[in-house]
């Protein structure tokens, strides 16, 4: 069972810096999984899906896909503060966002287009009735969930027919965020005071989603065995995002309590040379002018009910 109070007290130590920090880097990845989602549902309902990696009709912009599927609501899980909620308003009839962390959802609301509805409630026990929902997607919103419990909710209300759950998840760690860790580590004061006893908790709790989904074939088994009909999963990087500098990436990567609250506990000369020598670490990865391409491997998964 995912710990919803670790949960609610980590997003309340990060929303407040996540629209400015995070979503540089999360929004382009927010933005391709929209349009992805968008032409393969559309293809879907024309019965003209036959594989969701194939190349789809790119040149179709995302509005006009609004003729397809400007009656359809999505549910989007995990929503935080609507970033792919947003991405898919234009095209669609509603989109309901849904996240267990009130913080993130005020956030969510201050940018919410009139389309977009918000609800706080658990993923593992979604409130609609059975098959209710046509669209299912989620953009990092499923991995603090427990896998199994999570797939058996979202049969439960996807239409059987005509539904489709689509989404996006962290596949293995890429090397800037080991390098990140790594050097923090090495600087990382004993005592961390921001790290209160619930978000210890749930720092150090097991990870049931990453323990039993490593690979496309874990979700393909699982998606079946929880009732689903077609499933595709794929691992790959399937955007690049580009950042204009380190500290862009330095702000994505400490926008997260764990590391931020480690920085601030460092004594002042410390966490200059902590800062020093982990810039001078991610030069590695920088272009000639400073900025990062960021390229993270994902999984991401098409299934229909
Ligand atoms: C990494 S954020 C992703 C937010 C957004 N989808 C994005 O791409 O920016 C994960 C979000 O999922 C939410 N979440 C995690 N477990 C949840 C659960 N069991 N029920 C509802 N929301 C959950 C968290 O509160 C958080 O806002």
């Amino acid at each position: 069972m995912s710990d919803l109070i670790g949960l609610r007290a980590l997003y309340a130590q990060t929303a407040h810096l996540y629209e400015q920090a995070v979503v540089p880097a999360f929004g382009p990845l927010a933005n391709d999984l929209a349009r992805w989602v968008l032409r393969c549902a559309a293809a879907h309902r024309r019965a003209t899906l036959h594989d969701p990696f194939d190349a789809l009709d790119e040149a179709l912009p995302v509005n006009e896909l609004h003729t397809e599927l400007g009656t359809l609501t999505a549910l989007d899980l995990g929503t935080g503060t609507g970033l792919l909620a947003r991405a898919l308003s234009p095209a669609l009839g509603r989109v309901i966002g849904l996240d267990v962390s009130p913080d993130m959802l005020r956030v969510a609301q201050r940018a919410a287009p009139g389309n977009v509805r918000l609800l706080a409630a658990d993923l593992h026990h979604l409130p609609f009735r059975r098959g209710a929902a046509q669209l299912i997607v989620s953009s990092f919103g499923l991995n603090a969930s427990t896998p199994k419990k999570a797939f058996r909710a979202i049969a439960r209300v996807l239409r059987p027919g005509q539904g489709v759950l689509a989404f996006q998840e962290w596949a293995a760690e890429d090397d800037v965020r080991a390098t990140i860790d790594r050097t923090l580590q090495a600087y990382a004061p004993p005592d961390i005071p921001g790290l209160d006893e619930a978000l210890r908790n749930f720092l150090d709790a097991p990870s049931p989603w990453n323990e039993q989904l490593q690979f496309s074939e874990d979700f393909y088994q699982m998606l079946k065995e929880t009732g689903f009909d077609l499933v595709w999963a794929r691992e790959a990087h399937f955007v690049t995002v580009h950042l204009p500098s380190i500290d862009a990436l330095l702000n994505y990567r400490f926008a997260w309590p764990m590391r931020r609250f480690t920085l601030e506990a460092m004594a002042p000369q410390a966490r200059a040379a902590f800062l020093s020598d982990v810039r001078a670490r991610l030069a590695a990865f920088a272009n000639a002018d400073g900025s990062v391409d960021w390229a993270p491997s994902l999984f991401r998964v098409f299934a229909t009910m």
